[in-house]
């Protein structure tokens, strides 16, 4: 039997397990103090302190000259594509990526990249620099797409939280260097493949030029993502973030928050077991579950939108990812929110198949049925009362 404590009740025995997403959090009673107490100016006219803070400690732990408050990870890397491309120019990213599927194609509508995703041939999420050298090509006639950006998402999201280590991060950077591209780096998860590696954040940065780091995923803020790069790029960046309504004045409560947060790093080794235990658990009942190397698991089934009204109905929320269920564990879960969902799910009644690998699923008819899945889950029927 498993020994009972503060960790392991439920929080949920009466309510929903929520594994939609790790941004489902509440700030902790430490961040709602910080956000009272904190020193603030105006942002847009000067600069406000506490958000001035949280960019150089965020450069400083990512091993960059200066970064940016900008209000959202999507706002951070659609800044980092436009101050990247030139309309027209081509950008590399690993399929799946976020600024591919989820960002509403603002890298080509707004930022004017031709979005070229490139196949995970170096393991789910992860390419390789051949993949990168042959895909940036190489001088044509006047008329052929320049190819201007790589984009890397480290850990990628759709894969299944999926980690890239510092030397083959630094090989794949290295071969966009090589071929001229510049490089963007999505790490709204970083810190969780830091985390689980072992390693700094700064270790997975090298040879990026940009990196996005989120504050409102695995370390709880309420709000907040940094954007970093050389000065020059974060004066370039400033100027973006106001066109796009990003400027905040008294932005130091919100940035207030961040800091605290940016103390929960290593906290996230709970939410990556928690995450291995509900895959283990799963697995024991059957299901088709992705190995999680941070705190993502994904389920592959057949019927998408039944087994998503299935969760619902028993009282666990997830989530459709790339034409799987997505479970993601996060700071306010405890091992009995993990034992409660592993019960309410129960085994696998009309068995699984899966044909795709995880990580090529995202892109094609796949991912248009997930976007039927996910609209017949927003018709889902109610939960049962009580859970
Ligand atoms: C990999 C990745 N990048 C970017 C984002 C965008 O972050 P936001 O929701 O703050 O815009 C997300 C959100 O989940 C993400 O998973």
């Amino acid at each position: 039997m498993r020994p009972t404590s503060r960790a392991r009740r439920a929080k949920s025995e009466s309510g929903p397990v929520d594994l939609r997403s790790d941004t489902v959090t509440q700030p902790t009673k430490q961040m709602r103090a910080a956000m009272a107490a904190a020193e603030v100016g105006d942002d847009v006219l000067d600069r406000d302190p506490t958000m001035r803070a949280l960019e150089e400690r965020v450069a400083g732990l990512l091993g960059a000259a200066d970064s940016l408050w900008v209000p959202s990870g999507s706002m951070g890397n659609l800044i980092a594509l436009m101050a990247h491309l030139t309309r027209g120019d081509a950008f590399l990213a690993p399929a799946g990526s976020h600024v591919l599927e989820a960002e509403l194609g603002t890298a080509a509508w707004l930022a004017g990249g031709m979005p070229r995703p490139l196949e995970h041939d170096g393991g789910p999420g992860k390419i390789t620099p051949d993949a990168v050298r042959r895909a940036a090509g190489g001088p044509g006639p006047y008329y052929t797409m320049r190819t201007s950006l790589l984009c890397l998402e480290n850990t990628h999201n759709a894969a299944g939280g999926t980690v890239t280590a510092p030397e083959e991060h630094a090989a794949v950077a290295a071969a966009a260097r090589a071929a001229g591209l510049s490089v963007h780096l999505d790490g709204a998860r970083l810190w969780h493949a830091a985390v689980a590696l072992g390693v700094p954040p700064g270790a997975l940065t090298v040879g990026a030029d940009t990196v996005q780091v989120c504050l409102s995923k695995g370390l709880g803020a309420p709000v907040g993502s940094l954007v970093a790069g050389s000065a020059e790029f974060t004066a370039e960046a400033r100027r973006l973030r106001k066109m796009l309504g990003g400027g905040v004045r008294q932005g130091g409560v919100l940035a207030a928050a961040g800091l605290v947060a940016l103390d929960r790093v290593d906290r996230l080794a709970e939410d990556h077991e928690r995450a291995r235990v509900l895959a283990e658990g799963l697995r024991e009942h059957g299901w088709q579950v992705s190995e999680p190397e941070t705190n993502i698991v994904l389920i592959s089934v057949a019927d998408l939108a039944g087994t998503l009204t299935r969760f619902e109905d028993s009282g666990v929320r997830v989530a459709p990812m790339a034409g799987k269920v997505r479970l993601m564990t996060h700071a306010d879960l405890t091992d009995g929110d993990i034992d409660t969902a592993l019960d309410r799910i129960g085994p696998v009644e009309n068995g699984v198949q899966d044909p795709a690998p995880a990580h090529l699923a995202p892109a094609g008819p796949g991912h248009r049925s997930l976007r039927r899945a996910a609209g017949s889950a927003g018709r889902a029927p109610a939960r049962r009362a009580g859970r």
